[in-house]
């Protein structure tokens, strides 16, 4: 296979150089840069230390550095309390927020329903939901505008609905996810939060609100867990089947009603919105490398002949994969994770971190960091090509260690299956004119959307 000449490669957004000096946003975001506070120096240092009023900041981006936080010395790193409550406040005890002897129990007894076999078997619905999508995309108008950021998040919600709940039944997708956003609303940061004393105060403040945004949801899902626990083995084999059923491998206890509840509340906030901002990156990075398009075409056309894909395609699908895993090199769907609390003074690549300090491992700056990448800010799936090699916590767009994503492979398999079956029967052009920005929330998506038109393509048998 020929290598892709990138000479006259168009500029993508956020691949201007890091900012020389750290700059505070009063309001508003910066169009190029989720982190407009953190200057280049974290982008070559192995370890970058930030003092100010609120604390000390150490930004971990050396590989082995970011292997002792996330997994050698990880029970000095917990997730910082700020983060834990706010979470919790909004999701329960749910994977995201809970830790120690909790989280530890229902990461066991969840993982099964996240292992490979069981994303095979999620792998129809998932196909299949993206061919009714884009059979929808086949039926308007060819040149049709569509805000694509949009679309991929229905797409997404929509998978996530049909692997977690199967069709039909008292809870919609849209349902939970209407609750979310407005549980997410409620969410936004107050700095009397940081005030000892009243902080206590206003998580329960906060934790009330959100009970009573998911009061209704919660009753539709309580009702759900019961209808299937009655159903026993007769009931479909969903996600939610598989939480239910689930045992600890090692206590063989199982999750009460309660607790499959947070879970379902966390994997549809994790698991829907990070896997849609993949999918908007995607479309936007193909629109603007057309040799790297046309490339991937060439893999489709031959692998599938315009058939709908299938798990099992999945490894032959080599190109697809890279054309991701750089995307999400370039634009990690989760930034900012993961803020960790160090319980006790340490040392990392010679930098002694101070008991109390905040360190983070930051994916955006990892990933863009010089001394781990030629030309960061350049767009080249080939630095992913079969049998390249990079230290394991160089590139981390689902974290590592033991809170690595739990929805990794299935993020993946989803991901690509969407992306041979949209890529097979369409080429999306970015709106002549519209200038992409960085929007940064928890999970970084186009601002505003990401207006794209709709031109059909053949696939062309080999
Ligand atoms: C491209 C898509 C995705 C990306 C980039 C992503 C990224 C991440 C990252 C970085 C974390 C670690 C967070 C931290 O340490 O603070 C995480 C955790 C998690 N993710 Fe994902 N995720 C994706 C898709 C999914 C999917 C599809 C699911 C479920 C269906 C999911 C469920 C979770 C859960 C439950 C956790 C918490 C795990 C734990 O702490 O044990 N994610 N994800």
């Amino acid at each position: 296979m020929t290598a892709i000449d990138l000479a006259s490669e168009p500029m993508l957004v956020g691949a201007k150089p890091p900012p020389a000096k750290a700059r505070m946003m009063l309001s508003g975001q910066d169009p190029e840069t989720p982190f407009p506070g953190i200057p280049v120096q974290a982008y070559e240092q192995p370890v970058y230390v930030q003092r100010s009023i609120l604390g000390t900041w150490v930004f971990v981006s050396d590989p082995e550095g970011v292997k002792r936080v996330l997994l050698d010395n990880v029970a000095n790193y917990p997730k910082t309390l700020m983060e834990r409550r706010f979470f919790q406040a909004a999701f329960g005890d749910g994977l995201l927020s809970s830790e120690g002897e909790t989280w530890r129990a229902h990461r066991r007894t969840m993982a099964p329903a996240f292992a490979p076999p069981s994303v095979a078997a999620y792998g129809p619905v998932m196909a299949a939901a993206a061919q009714t999508f884009t059979d929808h995309w086949a039926g308007l108008p060819a040149g049709t505008e569509v805000d694509v950021a949009r679309e991929m998040s229905d797409l997404t919600l929509e998978i996530i609905g049909l692997t977690m709940f199967s069709a039909g039944g008292a809870v919609s997708a849209r349902g939970v996810e209407t609750a979310l956003t407005r549980v997410m609303a409620t969410l936004t940061f107050n700095p009397l939060f940081l005030v000892p004393g009243l902080s206590g105060l206003m998580f329960k403040t906060l934790s009330r609100k959100v009970r009573a945004i998911f009061a209704e949801l919660d009753a539709a899902i309580a009702a759900m867990i019961a209808e299937r626990e009655a159903l026993g083995d007769a009931a479909p084999k969903d996600l939610l089947a598989r939480l239910i059923a689930a045992r600890d491998s090692e206590t063989g206890a199982k999750m009460t009603a309660a607790e499959v509840r947070d879970e379902v509340v966390t994997i549809f906030l994790a698991g829907h919105e990070t896997t849609a901002a993949a999918m908007a990156w995607v479309w936007y990075v193909l629109s603007q490398h057309p040799a790297v398009e046309a490339r991937l075409h060439e893999e489709l056309d031959r692998v599938l002949g315009g058939r709908t894909p299938t798990v099992a395609d999945l490894p032959n699908l080599t190109y697809a994969r890279m054309v991701l895993d750089e995307t999400m090199r370039l634009y990690p769907p989760a930034p900012g994770t993961s803020s960790r609390l160090a319980v006790e003074a340490d040392e990392i690549c010679g930098v002694k971190i101070p008991k109390g300090a905040n360190v983070a491992v930051v994916p955006w700056i990892i990933h863009r960091h010089r001394d781990l990448w030629d030309r960061p800010e350049r767009f080249d799936p080939e630095r992913f090509a079969p049998g390249t090699e990079r230290p394991r916590f160089a590139y981390v767009p689902f974290s590592g260690g033991p809170r690595v994503c739990i929805g990794a492979q299935f993020a993946v398999a989803e991901a690509l299956l969407i992306l041979a079956t949209v890529a097979q029967r369409f080429h999306l052009e970015l709106k002549p004119g519209h200038r992409v920005a960085i929007h940064h929330r928890v999970t970084m998506r186009p601002a505003g959307g990401l207006p794209m038109i709709l031109r059909p393509r053949q696939a062309t048998a080999s």
